[in-house]
């Protein structure tokens, strides 16, 4: 081999290297912005399609509920699709999260439900912690699943409450205009976090 054929092949072999490693972050870059898209198409879908408040929770609820079995559904043999999946679902309680804490739970403790508000922030509190465990646990482990299964339970409780007592009791309370109002107040809370 000649010094310049040398030459040449060493920098293409270095141009290749260069090449795949470029090729490498750009793919991952993609798939993280269409994990960002999803995440965002995900969490505000549900409200974007309701006229009222009150059904724009309940089909986030429904959302999130749906997203969890999905993630059940995915084998412990895709740890990095479980990551995304539960990327996603952090990202739909989130934001539905801050809709109630900031909005509509002050609303429910004007009309005097302050044992409510207390117990409805208590169980969002036990949600994260939950969400946070899944997050740091290996997500091939058996745990995994139980922790999941504990969480989708704890919502299920949680949001029959407010779907079936509080909420409607609260919308019964308030005018029409009132109602209207919560309903662009909550989702302008919505769309600054997601
Ligand atoms: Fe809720």
């Amino acid at each position: 081999m000649t010094r310049s054929h040398a030459r040449r092949t060493h920098q293409t072999d270095h141009g290749s290297v260069l090449g795949s490693a470029a090729r490498s972050v750009l793919v991952t870059a993609g798939v993280v912005a269409l994990a960002n898209i999803g995440r965002k198409v995900a969490s505000q879908a549900p409200t974007a399609m309701a006229s009222d408040w009150c059904e724009g929770l309940a089909r986030e609820h429904d959302a999130v509920l749906t997203a969890i079995d999905k993630l059940a559904a995915t084998p412990a043999e895709h740890p990095q699709r479980r990551t995304v999946q539960l990327g996603m679902i952090k990202q739909m309680i989130g934001k539905h999260a801050l809709e109630e804490e900031n909005v509509i739970y002050p609303m429910l403790r004007r009309g005097g439900e302050g044992d409510a508000f207390g117990k409805l922030h208590k169980e969002h509190g036990e949600v994260k912690a939950m969400l946070y465990e899944l997050t740091q646990m290996d997500k091939a482990d058996p745990g995994f699943d139980v922790t999941l299964e504990q969480l989708r339970e704890a919502l299920e409780t949680h949001m029959r409450e407010e779907e079936d007592v509080l909420f409607p009791a609260l919308r019964e309370r308030l005018s029409a205009e009132e109602n209207r109002k919560l309903t662009r107040t909550m989702n302008l809370a919505g769309v600054m976090v997601a």
